[in-house]
Parts: C-alpha cells; sequence; structure tokens
C-alpha cells in the first residue's frame, strides 16, 4: 500500500526502478503554471504529498517556468534563480535539492539548476507548480526515461500538489485512484476563455501553503465540509467544462476559492491571504456583476486575485484593470505540452 510508503519506496514503484543515473550533461524544460478552478487544500498522506481530494485546474499556457539541469564538477549543487545565484540554504534550494536527492540515492554527481520564473515566486501564483513540473521533465530527458505524462505527474507532485497538474496545456484534472493520486488532461478546448492575472502584492507569502493546509486541517471547524464541497464542485466544473456553461464555471469557481478561505480564516491561528487590494478586486467583480458582466475571480495560497472570463468581455476588464495580465489558455495544442 502506498500509505505507509516512504518517497523513495513510492518512486522505485512508480517508475520501476533504485538507481538513476545521468545519461546526459545537460537538459532542459519547460512547464506552465496552472491555476485550480477546483482546490486542493490539504494532505491525507504528506510524505507523498496525497490530497485529500482532487482539483482541476488550468494553465496558464505560455507563462510558467524554464529549468535548465546540468550536471557539474562540484561538491555542492548550484542553484540559480531567475539567474541570480541562491543560497543552498534558502527554503526554494533547500525544496529543489531535497527533491533531486530522491533520485541521486548514493552517487556522487551535482548539478546546476537554473530556474527561470516569469511569474512572481510565491505570492500565490502556483510557482512551485511549473517548478517542480519543469524540474520533473528536466529529469525525463536527464535519465532518459520514456514514461507517459501521468507517471511524471506522481513524481512531480512529490514535489508540489499542484505540480502534478502542470504537465499539460488546457483543463487538468487531478483524481485519486487507490491511494495515489495523479493528473490527466481533459481533452476539451474553450478558446474564448481568458483568465486575468490581477498582480497587485509580490511580496512573499507569509505562510507556506503546506504549512497553511496544515494548520487548516488540524483547526479549522469548518474543513470538515471541504471534502463535499469539493466533490460537488468538482462534477460541477467538469459539466459546466463539457457543456462549454460559463456561468456555472466562473460562480462555481469562484465559490469554491472563497470555501477553500473559509477554512483558512476559521483555523486557529487564522491565516488570512487576504490584503486590501484582494477585497477591493472581490468588490470590483461583484460590481461588474451586477452590470450585467460575466466576470468571476479565483484565489489561491496568496493575496492576488485570478480573473475568470470570456473574450467578449476582455476590453471591460482592461478598462477596470490596465494592469491586468490576460492569458489565453487555449492558443496551442492541448497534448503537446512541454517537451518530452
Ligand atoms: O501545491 P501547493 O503546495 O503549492 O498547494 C497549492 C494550493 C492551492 O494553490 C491553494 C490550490 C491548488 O489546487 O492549486
Amino acid at each position: 500500500m502506498v500509505v505507509s510508503m516512504n518517497k523513495q519506496q513510492y518512486l522505485e514503484k512508480t517508475l520501476g526502478e533504485k538507481q538513476f543515473s545521468p545519461q546526459k550533461d545537460s537538459v532542459k524544460a519547460f512547464a506552465p503554471s496552472n491555476i485550480a478552478l477546483c482546490k486542493y487544500w490539504g494532505k491525507d498522506n504528506e510524505e507523498l504529498n496525497i490530497p485529500v481530494t482532487g482539483s482541476l485546474s488550468i494553465s496558464l499556457t505560455g507563462m510558467g517556468t524554464e529549468t535548465a539541469l546540468s550536471i557539474i564538477d562540484a561538491k555542492h549543487d548550484a542553484i540559480f534563480l531567475n539567474q541570480t545565484q541562491i543560497d543552498n540554504n534558502n527554503s526554494f534550494a533547500k525544496r529543489v535539492i531535497a527533491f533531486i536527492n530522491l533520485f541521486r540515492g548514493d552517487q556522487q554527481w551535482r548539478c546546476r539548476i537554473d530556474t527561470k520564473s516569469d511569474i512572481p515566486i510565491a505570492a500565490g501564483l502556483a510557482s512551485s507548480a511549473s517548478g517542480f513540473a519543469a524540474l520533473t521533465l528536466s529529469l525525463q530527458q536527464l535519465f532518459n526515461w520514456q514514461h507517459d505524462l501521468s507517471t511524471l505527474s506522481r513524481v512531480a507532485r512529490l514535489g508540489s500538489g499542484s505540480a502534478a497538474r502542470s504537465l499539460w496545456n488546457g483543463f487538468v484534472l487531478m483524481q485519486l485512484k487507490e491511494d495515489d493520486a495523479f493528473a490527466t488532461p481533459i481533452n476539451k478546448k474553450w478558446p474564448e476563455l481568458r483568465i486575468g492575472l490581477l498582480i497587485a502584492e509580490e511580496e512573499q507569502k507569509p505562510i507556506s501553503s503546506r504549512e497553511a493546509m496544515q494548520v487548516t486541517m488540524n483547526t479549522s471547524p469548518f474543513y470538515k465540509t471541504w471534502p463535499d464541497i469539493v466533490e460537488r464542485d468538482l462534477t460541477t466544473i467538469e459539466e459546466a467544462i463539457a457543456q462549454k456553461d460559463f456561468i456555472l464555471l466562473g460562480k462555481t469557481a469562484e465559490q469554491n476559492a472563497l470555501a477553500m478561505h473559509a477554512t483558512m480564516l476559521t483555523a486557529q491561528p487564522s491565516i488570512c491571504y487576504w490584503k486590501t487590494s484582494t477585497i477591493e478586486n472581490m468588490h470590483k467583480v461583484w460590481a461588474l456583476r451586477d452590470q450585467g458582466h460575466h466576470i468571476y475571480f479565483t484565489e489561491d495560497a496568496g493575496p492576488n486575485l485570478k480573473l475568470i472570463f470570456l473574450a467578449e468581455d476582455e476590453e471591460k476588464v482592461l478598462a477596470h484593470w490596465p494592469v491586468c495580465q490576460i492569458i489565453q489558455p487555449f492558443t496551442l495544442p492541448l497534448q503537446a505540452v512541454v517537451n518530452k
């Protein structure tokens, strides 16, 4: 049973190998960031990052993380973030090195990892999702694996739960199956759909999602309602996508995000990622809806809202939020992630 395994045992079971030896000197991969329309919040298994529920996301096609990995002749790994070397004791570097260690066993190779991300790190814009997905795709090349993307999704999940969904463009469903969890793409295009990034705050989040989930699960009286809410919302969002029912999609995604934040706000101590700008923007969205514009929002573990709307409301969105960065998620083929 997966439940009692540690990460190494899980990798051996999932990839069918124990030892991984680099087959190339340098590799590079890109993965898109993703935004959950039905959120993942809480782990059933901390060691293996197995979530309590499934989740469903949309990838920010073309926006994400590029990771270059090269083998170096050195005593320590060298971690670069957006072209600046960071201390190996920095929390980001530690997570990356811990992930690489899972594949190194007792081998002595060291590497340089260059992560370039066009999204603010740790501002609740799923930078860890694209980061660990890109790193996993780099490892596929480094070790010359031929694993399919759902297998790689299980590997990426060990780095960050949401990374499991960052291996495809378009809508992606994360499912729980027999004590395991992995994502698969949803084969449905919705070219008119738009995601707007409202980046009002760029500072690092005060509490990591990992820690926040734990506190919420352990202390919020509302958390026990969460799995049922997700089960209901997942079905509704899948239906909304199948029928291209935008109002149903937007409404359900917004309520799902607010329900997740309600579990956090009622945790002890309370976890509130909201800033003044977050609430101001929520009211702006609701006022525009009262005027008949179908604009919705979602919010992750950070203060920045992501708007969900259709192409017909693009001008309205830009008139109200001139700095809004608009993503067209369906400009690239669905199945062609990302490089193999
Ligand atoms: O994968 P993590 O540990 O960064 O957690 C992601 C949590 C949310 O972004 C809030 C929700 C989600 O499903 O992406």
